[in-house]
């Protein structure tokens, strides 16, 4: 397998998947359209619905076509890194390597922007399974339990909450991390899955890698911020360190954050063994992340 090629493949659908599912710019109120397609087209490695194709394929998709499934997940995660960046959150003014919503339109065009994202994801996944109605309820529970007030949101929130903590725990860091990043990844792989066809037990397992993978994806963002260029981010590094939030890179430092994302990485690779189908793609993108932070 080429791995390269499969990953433009699977980004080459994303994009195609974005433009045909997305309202046009020309759409009134065409600032508030403009800004949606401002952000999603900004680009981004494209994790999240690459994670949902890849998977769909792994259990052979059926009939099903897994690409609304991706494009609404990554309309979902684009509204939070939206709202993530503005002022009242961890106040970013760069992001995919363009200024933010929020710095190139207005707060309040970003924050509609990041609201329409979120609501057009459910919309999609409505319209587009409705000859499915077992299959497009199971996505759309699937999706709201992991962007809610429990999980994305939840994590979100408890992360601002830790800011400047001298006494945050170990506990409190992976709820932040848990549920603010790996619910969306491990959202990813269930839907994937669930398009596919995958039975409970498969499901499960896909749970246990996504949470894994999750996890090991938010400690390296954390080593990344610490340690890596704004150029090369995309983001501007440093972040925080100057927030002082509670990180990994805080409690347990630069090697042990990268030992215990190792950790995680394999981990998730010990999942993805239990799987049916040439997992082969998913092992060498699992791979590909986890030397992201070296
Ligand atoms: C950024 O996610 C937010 C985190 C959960 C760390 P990504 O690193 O996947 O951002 P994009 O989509 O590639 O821009
Ligand atoms: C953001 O975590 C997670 C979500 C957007 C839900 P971060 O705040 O660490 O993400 P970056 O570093 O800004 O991408
Ligand atoms: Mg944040
Ligand atoms: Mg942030
Ligand atoms: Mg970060």
């Amino acid at each position: 397998m080429d791995f390269a090629a499969e990953l433009k493949r699977h980004v080459a659908s994303v994009a195609h998947g974005l433009d045909l599912h997305l309202p046009p710019a020309t759409t009134r109120p065409t600032r508030l359209h403009t800004a949606m397609r401002y952000s999603l087209e900004a680009g981004g490695k494209r994790l999240r619905p690459v994670l949902v194709l890849a998977t769909a394929e792994l259990f052979g998709h059926g009939s099903s076509d897994p690409l609304p499934a991706a494009v609404a997940i990554e309309c979902v995660h684009t509204y939070s890194l939206i709202h993530d960046d503005l002022p009242c959150m961890d106040n970013d003014d760069l992001r995919r390597g363009r200024p933010t919503a929020h710095k190139q339109f207005d707060e309040a065009t970003a924050l509609l922007a990041g609201d329409a994202l979120l609501t057009h994801a459910f919309g999609l996944l409505a319209e587009r399974y409705a000859a499915q109605p077992a299959l497009a309820h199971a996505l759309i529970r699937e999706l709201a339990d992991a962007a809610g007030s429990r999980r994305l949101v939840g994590g979100q929130m408890e992360d601002l909450l830790a800011e400047k903590k001298a006494d945050a725990t170990p506990d409190e860091l992976e709820f932040i991390h848990l549920n603010k990043t790996a619910a969306m990844i491990e959202a990813a792989l269930v839907l994937g899955g669930l398009v596919g066809g995958a039975d409970p037990r498969h499901l499960a397992t896909l749970r246990r890698a996504g949470r894994h993978l999750g996890l090991a994806f938010q400690i390296i963002d954390d080593i990344l911020d610490a340690t890596a260029d704004t150029a090369t981010l995309g983001k501007t590094a440093g972040k925080d360190a100057q927030a002082d939030k509670t990180t990994f890179v805080k409690l347990y430092g630069i090697e042990a954050s990268h030992r215990i994302a190792a950790e995680h990485t394999a981990a998730a690779l010990g999942a993805f063994r239990e799987l049916p189908g040439d997992p082969t793609f998913l092992h060498a993108l699992v791979q590909n992340m986890a030397v992201r932070g070296k």
